[in-house]
């Protein structure tokens, strides 16, 4: 069988990497043992750099691999993963439309696919909640998941919130930020938002068959590029803004893929009040005034005083009256 681009990228890796000392492998020595033109492998190692490995060449001496790639590759992911069912296949595209659309379209042919993650370096035509368009150029991480909830159907509402929560605990524990969350699904640095959580669900009557979580980080990223294209009024940033450097995007997907699985899991075992404790701890808009637009224009202003077991937002009004919100965009008043 012959062998794709990526295998072979791979194998001359692997040449790369069982280097002697000097670390350096001749150009010769790669063509004859991956029995290849030199030019083939020249061409590999271009690949090779555009996955994010450093890879020096030096005449008379041959290639050396410097640094591994940060970039969320595939094969990198798989060895480092410690998750058994999210992430056990991994569709990975240097560009997508969507990663939601095509893990909708995975979800919707294959009955089996679960836990399956799709991600792109870029994304041209990138999805937000209440059908906003998602700018999402190289250097973010966008991608999505497909679960097939082996969980009470009133508790699909709190999957978006598990999800932010996997991302939240995932930046803090690589960025030693604190970010906070903001009802219903965004993560915030500084206030400003920096990455956002999508939901789309395929239900027949009291039968969820999927759900397909988006995730969508602004990592290394310039906050300005961002809010300029988007012309944001809300406040965005980045974690690279933020920062002042970049981060490892494969370590950060690992560890929200492995967040996810134990937090989904905690679902399963009705952890719900769990979960929403955890929300709540890692929130700052609780015991805050709030006004929350719904998209028929309609404003509603109050204290956010609780979630609701299903994840809803609990306001307490001016006249002392709770009111439970499902849905719409959130002010907070600090
Ligand atoms: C939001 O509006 O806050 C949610 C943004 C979700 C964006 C992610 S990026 C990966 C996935 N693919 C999409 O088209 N959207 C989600």
């Amino acid at each position: 069988m012959r062998k794709s681009k990526d295998q072979k990228i791979q194998r001359l890796l692997s040449l790369l990497r069982s280097a002697g000392s000097s670390g350096y492998v001749s150009g010769q020595s790669l063509a004859k043992r991956a029995e290849v033109s030199r030019s083939a492998v020249w061409k590999q190692v271009r690949g090779l750099r555009q996955y994010g490995y450093e890879v020096e060449s030096t005449r008379g001496m041959g290639y050396r691999l410097v640094s591994d790639t940060q970039n969320p590759v595939p094969w990198e992911l798989k060895k480092i993963l410690r998750a058994t069912t999210i992430g056990k296949d991994v569709v990975y595209l240097p560009v997508a439309k969507s990663t939601q659309s095509i893990a909708l379209s995975i979800a919707e042919k294959n009955a089996e696919a679960n836990g399956t993650v799709v991600i792109a370096e870029k994304q041209e035509s990138g999805r937000g909640r209440q059908k906003r368009k998602w700018f999402s150029p190289e250097g973010g991480l966008w991608f999505s998941v497909i679960h097939r909830p082996s969980i009470p159907t009133h508790s699909i509402t709190l999957l978006p919130l598990v999800a932010a929560l996997a991302v939240r605990e995932a930046i803090a524990k690589t960025t030693k930020l604190d970010p906070q969350l903001k009802w219903p699904n965004d993560i915030m640095i500084s206030r400003k938002k920096v990455a956002g959580i999508l939901l789309d669900i395929s239900a027949e009557a009291e039968w969820v068959k999927y759900a397909v979580l988006g995730v969508g980080i602004n990592a290394n990223v310039d906050a300005s590029v961002i809010s300029a294209m988007i012309n944001d009024t809300r406040g965005i940033t980045t974690l690279r803004t933020e920062l002042g450097h970049d981060v490892s995007r494969l370590e950060l997907l690992r560890l929200i893929l492995e967040n996810l699985e134990s937090h989904l899991g905690l679902l399963t075992r009705e952890g719900e009040n769990e979960i929403i404790s955890a929300w709540k701890k890692a929130s700052d808009m609780i015991g805050r005034k709030v006004s929350v637009l719904q998209n028929n224009g309609v404003v509603h202003e109050g204290v956010a005083v609780d979630l609701g077991q299903d994840g809803s937002l609990i306001l307490e009004t001016e006249w002392g009256r709770r009111m439970t919100i499902n849905y719409g965009d959130v002010r907070v008043r600090y």
